[in-house]
C-alpha cells in the first residue's frame, strides 16, 4: 500500500492547528528536526512535537537532521514521535545500532536516512532492524527543492536489497515530491511519499493527498 506523509515543514505556523486538521487524510504527520549543524537551516523540536502530539492523533513521523541523535531519541520518544527517522551520516555505526535498538524499546517504530550522495550499502548493515528507510531525493534542508532524478536508482537498489532479505522495512522518499516525481518513485519501489509544498501549496489539500496516492496506482 502507498502512504502519505505530509511535511509542516511548508506549513503557515502561525495557524498549524489549522494546517495540521487540513492534512489529517495523510498516512503521516512528517515532522522535519534541523540543528544548523548537520544541515545548515533551523527547524522546530521537541516542545513544538508535543504540543502538536496533544492536538492530533495522526502518526507523528519524526525526521531528525540533527548531529548525534542518539543523544536524543528518548527525548523524541518521550514528546509523542511514533516513527523516529535519524540519518545514517550524523552518527557512529555503534551508535546507529544502540538508537535502533532503543527506539524498539520505547514502543516507537525505526527508521533510517540516506542523504543523495550516500549510496545504498551504508544501509545495508542495519535493514534487518529497520521498519523505515528514507531515501532522500532533495538535499536536506530546505523544503521546496527541485527533485533530484539521479537518486532513482538508489531506489531501485534498496527495492532489490529489501526483497532480498525479506524484510518489510517500508521505502520513504523525501524532498521534491509532486505528482509526476511520486509516479517515478513509485516505479522506482518507494512505498511513502514525503510532501510538504506540493500539499500546502494547494487550497485543498486532501484532494491533492488523494490524488499523490491516485498517481500511485496508475504507476
Ligand atoms: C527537507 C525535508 C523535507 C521537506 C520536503 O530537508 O526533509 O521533508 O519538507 O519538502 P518538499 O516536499 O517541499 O520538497
Ligand atoms: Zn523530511
Amino acid at each position: 500500500m502507498i502512504k502519505v506523509a505530509t511535511s509542516i515543514l511548508s506549513a503557515d505556523y502561525i495557524k498549524l492547528g489549522e494546517e495540521i486538521r487540513s492534512v489529517e487524510s495523510a498516512d503521516y504527520l512528517h515532522f522535519d528536526v534541523m540543528d544548523g549543524v548537520f544541515v545548515p537551516n533551523l527547524s522546530i523540536g521537541i516542545p513544538v512535537l508535543e504540543s502538536v502530539r496533544k492536538f492530533t492523533k495522526m502518526t507523528l513521523d519524526v525526521h531528525l537532521m540533527i548531529t548525534s541523535p542518539s543523544r536524543l531519541i528518548k527525548a523524541f520518544a518521550n514528546a509523542g514521535a511514533d516513527i523516529i527517522v535519524f540519518h545514517v551520516e550524523a552518527e557512529t555505526h555503534e551508535n546507529i545500532c544502540t538508537s535502533i535498538d532503543m527506539i524498539h524499546a520505547l514502543g516507537k517504530k525505526a527508521g533510517l536516512s540516506i542523504k543523495p550522495a550516500t549510496k545504498v550499502s551504508a544501509l545495508e548493515p542495519y535493514i534487518d532492524n529497520l521498519d523505515i528507510a528514507l531515501i532522500m531525493t532533495v538535499e536536506p534542508g530546505y523544503g521546496g527543492q527541485a527533485f533530484i532524478p539521479e537518486t532513482l536508482p538508489k531506489i531501485s537498489q534498496l527495492r532489490d536489497l529489501i526483497t532480498e532479505r525479506k524484510s518489510n522495512c517500508e521505502i520513504q522518499v523525501d524532498g521534491g515530491i509532486n505528482l509526476e516525481t511520486a509516479s517515478l518513485c513509485i516505479s522506482a519501489g518507494a512505498n511513502v511519499l514525503v510532501a510538504g509544498s506540493d500539499i500546502f501549496g494547494k487550497a485543498d489539500r486532501a484532494a491533492r493527498i488523494a490524488q499523490l496516492r491516485n498517481e500511485a496506482l496508475r504507476s
